[in-house]
């Protein structure tokens, strides 16, 4: 009897394992980054009671601040504390300014501050991923893992679903997957209009959009807890539910600085050596003292950072039991048989992190037996890599690294979906539009009200929902100047001089599939980011330019260098331009001109080149950078393999957006989360076996040095928040 009441309580307490608890000195995998990609990972590996699972998470837990939380917020993430703030190099193909990329910083990653939406893009999108030699990646293969991360919820009215042209194919959607998914309380009726002026102009609103039939109009559904009409963020979703899991660490407030390999040399810039040691990973809390939307801080006590008693106790109980488990655990499966040969041998063992809280702090190193797994996102990927000896050499050698690795891929093929801001503000009083949350106060208290009452109101939609996906072939009335330009291009035309003959090659296989994606009238071109208010920002959803990340320091804490190129192929603004031509005949419809929309910018009557120059000075991010660690072939500058492996390493992976090898047609949270779900099962599987022997020698024929300088090298207050949140829309700076 006392046995087992001893037993239930030792049982509670090894389970109870604060954020930030005290680490271990080893873990089987260790994680790098806790956005929607680390989270998830980390979330599935440690399902498994016998492996031990570190996150490190360079930003902090979010507080349940109204701006996380409250859709009708959305914006103001951008610039906040849970953003890293980079800027871009200039931009010397558009105006020559910066633009700047938000990232997400803390445990969640982008999905604290992005835009919501939750699409997948088209079936064709991941046939392209196959085509670039990733077999296993097909539209149906990543059906299962779409499904797994969703909880769907259907719109909650057959009234909503007709006037808003809502459906849903509910063979293609997950209802027990962790990311609540659903419609806001609260609908614009501008975006109905809009769905009826595309119609007439004959573009089709497509069913339901995550089915891999977009191209036309399509409203989305949110990252949103149906019930509470709050934000879902990958915490809510992959972490918080099993946070009490006595296997799996997580820790904020801390930078990985360099990944160590088996043997091999260390970047001694990233290590600073000190006497003193501090003891394990105490993560930092999120600090500032914002009110939270459940009155402060919840279930989750962010602020802890240090060691009570009781954290100690636990935390050894935990690893007590988690020896014990170990050393009891059976058989292991047979060692798998059927594996293609990898391309590259892998040299490379990963067996540890280096990691801490900021420059000034002492390196504190962490081993890992299994498996290191990077999912910092598309621009701290790649620097990551570089900073640990893998990526291009001349970059490493440059910057002092010794070079691990020669691997060009990495950094490179970085793209966006470019998208340029439009203002056509509706001026028809009859229709509500977010607009009057600035100008009206009543309204924005109204809303308030109705948001505490019963989590109703405009503040539960954030602003974005019917979007429209065009096919190029929708607007151009039968002209295919665009598409023939495109092909009549070669892949050196209008990349960086200098660029790697292998990625070059990636490139070329790529602009075969762009331009037949261009030519496709089932398939996407661009996306109408609706607004409501009158906005049609127009955004690239085939860019074809290509830039850049790369390092100009040793040192960890030092920025990436992120140049995406914005428009140095010049296919991209024409894409934009007969997008905005389009929009002006979508504002001259009969059904749109109901709402009146006053004809701002670009001006009316602008030539041409005028709309080009426009395009020239307003493009930006639409916050879907990818590619820079991307999933192709060695030979085609690829940085991983199908199975996420870094070439040249037997057990280090990139999960995030960076293995996009091309972009698909979709915002890119639920693209990542299919992404890293598909990851988890992959490392799962590889590691049902022993693990891989650490010492063994081999040869390799290095890859051909970089091409010349010729680019022709291969053919081929609160109502105060949501106001500043419309004044930033209004004033040209478009958040989805
Ligand atoms: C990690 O492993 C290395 C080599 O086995 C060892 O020297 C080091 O002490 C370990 N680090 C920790 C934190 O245990
Ligand atoms: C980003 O900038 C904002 C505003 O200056 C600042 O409050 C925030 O701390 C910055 N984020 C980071 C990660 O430094
Ligand atoms: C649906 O549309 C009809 C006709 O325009 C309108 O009367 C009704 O209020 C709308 N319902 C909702 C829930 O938007
Ligand atoms: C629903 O999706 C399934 C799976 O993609 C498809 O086979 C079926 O035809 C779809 N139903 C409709 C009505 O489009
Ligand atoms: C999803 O929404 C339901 C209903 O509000 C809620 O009970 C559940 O906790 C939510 N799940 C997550 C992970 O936020
Ligand atoms: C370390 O970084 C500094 C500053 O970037 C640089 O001057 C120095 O050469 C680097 N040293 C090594 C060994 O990489
Ligand atoms: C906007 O509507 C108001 C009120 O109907 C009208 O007075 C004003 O002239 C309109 N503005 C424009 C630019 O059409
Ligand atoms: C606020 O602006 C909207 C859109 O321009 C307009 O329809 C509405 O009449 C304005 N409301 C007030 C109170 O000025
Ligand atoms: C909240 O809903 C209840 C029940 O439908 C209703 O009586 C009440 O007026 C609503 N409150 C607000 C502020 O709209
Ligand atoms: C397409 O045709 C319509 C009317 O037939 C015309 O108004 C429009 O300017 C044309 N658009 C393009 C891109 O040629
Ligand atoms: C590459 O270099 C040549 C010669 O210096 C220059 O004319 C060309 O514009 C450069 N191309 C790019 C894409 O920078
Ligand atoms: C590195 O690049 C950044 C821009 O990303 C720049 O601000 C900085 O001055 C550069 N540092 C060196 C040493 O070139």
């Amino acid at each position: 009897m006392l046995a087992i009441a001893l037993g239930a309580l030792l049982l509670r307490l090894s389970q109870a394992l604060p954020l930030n608890s005290p680490l271990l000195h080893e873990y089987d995998y260790i994680v790098v980054g806790g956005g929607v990609a680390g989270l998830t990972v980390a979330s599935r590996l440690s399902q498994d009671p016998d492996v031990t699972v570190l996150l490190l998470e360079a930003g902090p837990a979010d507080n349940h601040e109204l701006f996380v939380e409250v859709p009708g917020m959305i914006g103001d993430g951008i610039g906040s504390i849970y953003d890293w703030n980079l800027s871009t190099v200039p931009q010397t193909a558009l105006d020559g300014a910066p633009r700047s990329v938000p990232q997400g910083f803390g445990l969640g990653g982008s999905s604290l501050i992005n835009g919501m939406l939750w699409n997948r893009g088209s079936i064709g999108d991941y046939d392209d991923f196959v085509s670039l030699g990733n077999p296993g990646w097909s539209w149906d293969d990543m059906m299962p893992y779409f499904q797994r991360s969703e909880n769907y919820h259907r719109v909650a009215s057959l009234e909503l679903a007709m006037n808003f042209s809502i459906e849903a194919n509910m063979s293609v959607h997950g209802t027990s997957g962790p990311v609540n998914v659903s419609f806001a309380h609260w609908f614009w009726g501008t975006s109905a209009v809009l769905f009826d002026a595309l119609n007439e102009l004959g573009v089709p609103t497509a069913y339901d959009p995550n089915m891999g039939q977009i191209a036309g109009a399509s409203f989305l559904p949110l990252s949103l807890d149906p019930v509470t009409a709050t934000r879902s963020t990958a915490r809510r979703a992959y972490y918080d539910p099993v946070a009490d899991r006595p296997n799996l660490w997580v820790s904020t407030g801390q930078h990985a600085t360099q990944i160590f390999f088996q043997g091999m040399d260390a970047n001694d810039n990233a290590t600073v050596m000190t006497s003193q040691d501090n003891p394990l990973g105490q993560g930092i809390s999120s600090a500032p003292d914002i009110p939270g939307i459940f009155g402060g801080t919840s279930t989750l006590d962010v602020s802890h950072s240090g060691q009570a008693p009781t954290t100690l106790i636990s935390r050894t109980l935990g690893s007590l039991l988690h020896w014990f488990r170990r050393a009891t655990r059976r058989g292991l499966s047979p060692r798998q048989t059927n594996e293609a040969e990898p391309m590259v041998p892998a040299r490379l063992r990963a067996v540890g992190v280096e990691y801490a809280a900021n420059s000034r702090r002492p390196r504190q190193t962490v081993n890992a037996t299994r498996e290191v797994i990077i999912a910092a996102g598309a621009f701290h990927s790649p620097q990551l890599l570089m900073l640990s000896g893998i990526g291009p050499a001349d970059v490493l050698q440059e910057n002092n690294i010794p070079v691990n690795m020669d691997l060009p891929g990495v950094g490179s093929n970085l793209h966006d979906h470019g998208q340029v801001w439009t203002w056509y503000p509706y001026n028809n009083s009859a229709f509500s539009t977010p607009l009057e949350f600035i100008n009206d106060s009543a309204f924005a208290e109204d809303a308030w009200t109705d948001y505490w009452a019963n989590r109703t109101g405009p503040l539960t939609s954030g602003a974005f929902d019917g979007v429209a996906f065009p096919a190029l072939a929708f607007i151009s009335n039968g002209s295919t100047v665009i598409p023939d330009t495109a092909l009549s291009q070669t892949a050196s035309q209008y990349l960086a001089n200098g660029t790697h003959s292998s990625v070059l090659l990636g490139y070329a296989r790529q602009l075969e599939l762009l331009t037949t994606a261009l030519a496709d009238p089932t398939r996407a071109s661009y996306e109408i980011v609706n607004s409501n208010t009158g906005a049609l920002t127009v955004a690239n959803m085939r860019p074809l330019s290509r830039g850049s990340v790369t390092i100009n320091s040793s040192l960890p804490f030092d920025s990436p260098v992120i140049d995406p190129r914005y428009s140095s192929n010049p296919i991209d603004a024409q894409v934009l331009l007969a997008a905005i031509r389009f929009n002006e005949r979508l504002i001259a419809t009969e059904s749109l001109s109901q709402l009146h929309p006053i004809h701002m910018y670009p001006p009316p009557h602008a030539t041409d080149a005028e709309v080009l120059q426009w395009i020239n000075t307003h493009m930006q991010t639409e916050y879907h950078p990818v590619g820079t660690c991307a999933m192709m072939p060695y030979q085609l500058g690829g940085v991983v393999s199908p199975e996420l492996l870094v070439y040249g390493t037997s057990n280090l992976r990139v999960v995030d957006s960076s293995i996009i090898p091309i972009l698909p047609a979709a915002h890119l949270q639920a693209v990542v989360y299919g992404i890293a779900e598909k990851a988890a099962d992959i490392i799962k599987a590889a590691n049902t076996r022993p693990p891989i022997p650490t010492s063994f020698s081999f040869s390799y024929d290095p890859l051909p040095a970089t091409s010349s300088a010729s680019p022709t090298a291969t053919e081929n207050g609160e109502a105060a928040v949501v106001t500043h949140f419309v004044t930033v829309v209004a004033t040209q700076t478009v958040y989805v």
